[in-house]
């Protein structure tokens, strides 16, 4: 049975216990609305350790506008049906109260230089504070040897390796291949947000991305950006934020091919009022 907990201190002391006993502890950190994304990294952590923890919290800090903070969806009885039937041992699912006890401006003063500038954190100030800083929360709490982290969120998982790195934690990062539906759509909690009409429209993200992937090294980047940011526009509901060809660890804007192994195309497309992202690695 998958054991639940609201409370940091009973789970620090469930967890405890499971380390002295000598398990290795897998951690898969969500904001709930689980899909079969989430539930690939459960899996996999179910795979490489002995034990595997979830957290499901919707972090009020990382979320720069309270409307979509509203309207995130909620579903924890149905996520905690399908972390159980995928192997997972333990959910921690608290509320804001308990993890932010001093109020919601505590927040872990990191610096990213540039990474937190481009992309996410330019068009989402704050963001990537508030994501850090609950990550960093969630691994003192659940002490785990390794994390999972989907690609899907492309910068995040390099500001979370970023972190580690300056707090010098000992914590395993592991990055995980984006999930995505039979027509190429990755998967996200937010695609349910969707009208069915938006949803057919979808598909051309990732579409416009796997064309990019043929195009690279060939063409310039800089006409390559253009004439994907071009395919977008043909459709008059879609609306693009950014698209980026850029280093896949610095995630700098790249100029020119010279590094293209290392290249990844990111997107940030709103259909309607969703705000979607993807990226794709263009040479792997
Ligand atoms: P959330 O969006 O719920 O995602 C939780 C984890 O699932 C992240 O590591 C994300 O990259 C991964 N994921 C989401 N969709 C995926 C897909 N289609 N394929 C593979 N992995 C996927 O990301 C967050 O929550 C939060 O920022 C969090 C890290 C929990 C901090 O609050």
């Amino acid at each position: 049975m998958m054991k639940q907990f609201a409370n940091i201190a009973e789970t620090k002391a469930a967890i405890g216990s499971l380390i002295y006993e000598g398990m290795t502890i897998g951690f898969v950190p969500t904001m709930g609305a689980l899909h079969d994304g989430h539930l690939t990294l459960i899996r996999r952590a179910k795979l490489e350790n002995d034990m595997v923890v979830c957290s499901i919290f919707v972090n009020p800090t990382q979320f720069n506008n309270k409307d979509d903070l509203f309207k995130y969806p909620r579903n924890i009885a149905n996520d905690a049906r399908m972390l159980e039937a995928n192997g997972c041992g333990i959910l921690f699912a608290p509320e804001v109260a308990e993890m932010y006890p001093n109020g919601e401006k505590e927040l872990l003063n990191l610096k990213f230089g540039k990474l937190d500038k481009v992309m996410e954190g330019k068009f989402r100030p704050g963001h990537f504070q508030g994501v850090a800083t609950i990550v960093n929360k969630l691994f003192e709490i659940v002490k785990p040897v390794k994390a999972y982290f989907g690609k899907k969120d492309f910068q995040q998982l390099a500001i979370i390796r970023e972190m580690v790195k300056q707090l010098n934690s000992k914590v395993e990062i592991v990055g995980c291949e984006t999930v995505r539906e039979p027509d190429g759509f990755a998967m996200s909690s937010r695609n349910m947000q969707l009208t069915i009409a938006e949803r057919q429209l979808a598909p051309i993200i990732f579409k416009v991305l796997q064309q990019v992937k043929q195009k690279a090294g060939v063409r310039p980047v800089k006409d390559l950006k253009s004439w994907a940011i071009r395919q977008f526009g043909q459709h008059p509901e879609l609306r693009v934020e950014y698209f980026e060809i850029c280093h896949r660890d610095s995630l700098m804007p790249l100029d020119n091919w010279r590094s293209k192994d290392q290249a990844v195309a990111l997107v940030a497309v709103f259909i309607g009022d969703v705000r979607l992202i993807d990226n794709l690695e263009l040479f792997s």
